[in-house]
């Protein structure tokens, strides 16, 4: 697929579509939270906007990752992307290790960061909080996807919730470098999903569901079997009493409709209305039914994926040097605005 991009001597790419990057870290197993509170969206989107959905190994060694696992996990989140319905022949899926740009570019817009901006990330907080000594990498680590999403000047890059204060120090940073250069940069725009965009664990509703929770009963990926994600769901923390409502002081319940509410498209007054004084067992059944049944498909899909690796890795190529191209047009853009003598030809 081609670029669809004009560009001229002067100036880096332009698109003709408005662009939108996003990406996974490929750090483990695909959860419920990735695909409904993220890939999803990006499903949704992927025909309006010149699309970069990246698979950001570099990010992915900021903690401890085995190598075997980290080079198996990115073939697998790539194939677990397409399962997902995103389409390598309208967007652009790349592997960020393979792209040279994004290190250099935050190497560029590191020297523009404040320390105490990055000490202040939530993220950074809590693991210095839950680690003895934490790598540069993590400190590093939101200059890192800045530079992911303004390589490719990105208008839209859609996230959960979580990633919002990361979100927000990429704005900050174009803006900064805008104003000590030249107008360079899109100012990211975040797009949230209204429903998905924070799906909690099952075991603890007070948290994230995340691929690092330390009790994985909470957390549903999609390579789970049909038997362990009716089994995780059906062992989901629910709160006293017996109401089926989505309220503040009703964490466990609230967290259940919203999955139900992801998975079926249906809104959470509807829901509330049908399991009005209806037992916690029959609702709980309802929500593994509708969750096995929404994943069965995409499951199947990523078992024949899986099968042809060759066909993941030409994906991946194709992807690769498209990205790269759009990348390199950058850089060489940032590069000179910041002063770097050109490189004899
Ligand atoms: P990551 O790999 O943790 O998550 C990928 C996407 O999934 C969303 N997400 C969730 N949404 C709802 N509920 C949850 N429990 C949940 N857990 C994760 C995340 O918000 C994200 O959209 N730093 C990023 C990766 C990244 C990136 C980027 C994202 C690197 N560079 C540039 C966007 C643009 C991360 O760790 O996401």
């Amino acid at each position: 697929m081609s670029a669809d991009v004009k560009s001229s001597d002067s100036e880096a790419a332009v698109p003709t579509r408005k662009v939108l990057l996003t990406c996974v870290q490929p750090s483990g197993g695909f959860h419920l939270g990735n695909y409904l509170g993220a890939v999803l969206n990006w499903r949704r989107m992927q025909d309006d906007y010149e699309c970069y959905f990246g698979v950001v190994d570099m990010h992915a060694i900021t903690q401890p990752i085995e190598p075997a696992k980290l080079r198996a996990s990115t073939l697998e989140l790539v194939a677990w992307y397409i399962a997902s319905g995103l389409e390598p022949a309208k967007a652009h899926i790349f592997v960020q290790s393979h792209i040279i740009g994004h290190t250099e570019l935050a190497w560029v817009l590191g020297c523009l960061c404040p320390v105490g901006q990055l000490e202040r990330m939530t993220q950074y907080k809590d693991k210095v909080a839950r680690h003895e000594s934490v790598g540069a990498g993590i400190l590093n680590y939101p200059v890192l996807m800045a530079a992911d999403i303004l390589l490719y000047n990105a208008h839209a890059v859609p996230v959960g919730e979580d990633q919002k204060q990361h979100l927000e120090l990429a704005r900050d940073l174009a803006e900064k470098f805008n104003r000590t250069y030249s107008p360079t940069f899109n100012v990211p725009e975040p797009f949230i999903p209204k429903t998905g965009a924070r799906i909690m664990s099952l075991a603890d509703p007070a948290k994230k569901m995340s691929k690092s929770d330390e009790d994985q009963s909470g957390t549903l990926y999609l390579g789970d079997t049909s038997a362990v994600l009716r089994k995780k769901i059906m062992s989901a923390v629910t709160d006293s009493g017996s109401e089926i409502t989505a309220r503040a002081d009703k964490p466990g319940v609230t967290n259940l409709l919203h999955i139900l509410s992801a998975c079926t498209g249906r809104a959470l007054p509807s829901l509330e209305a049908e399991f009005a004084g209806k037992g916690y067992g029959d609702f709980k059944s309802a929500v593994a039914e509708a969750v096995v049944a929404t994943l069965e498909s995409v499951q199947k899909k990523y078992a024949e994926l899986m099968a042809n690796k060759d066909h993941l890795l030409d994906v991946i190529k194709t992807g690769d040097e498209a990205t790269q191209k759009t990348a390199y047009k950058t850089l060489a853009k940032v590069y000179r605005k910041v002063g770097f003598l050109e490189r004899s030809r």
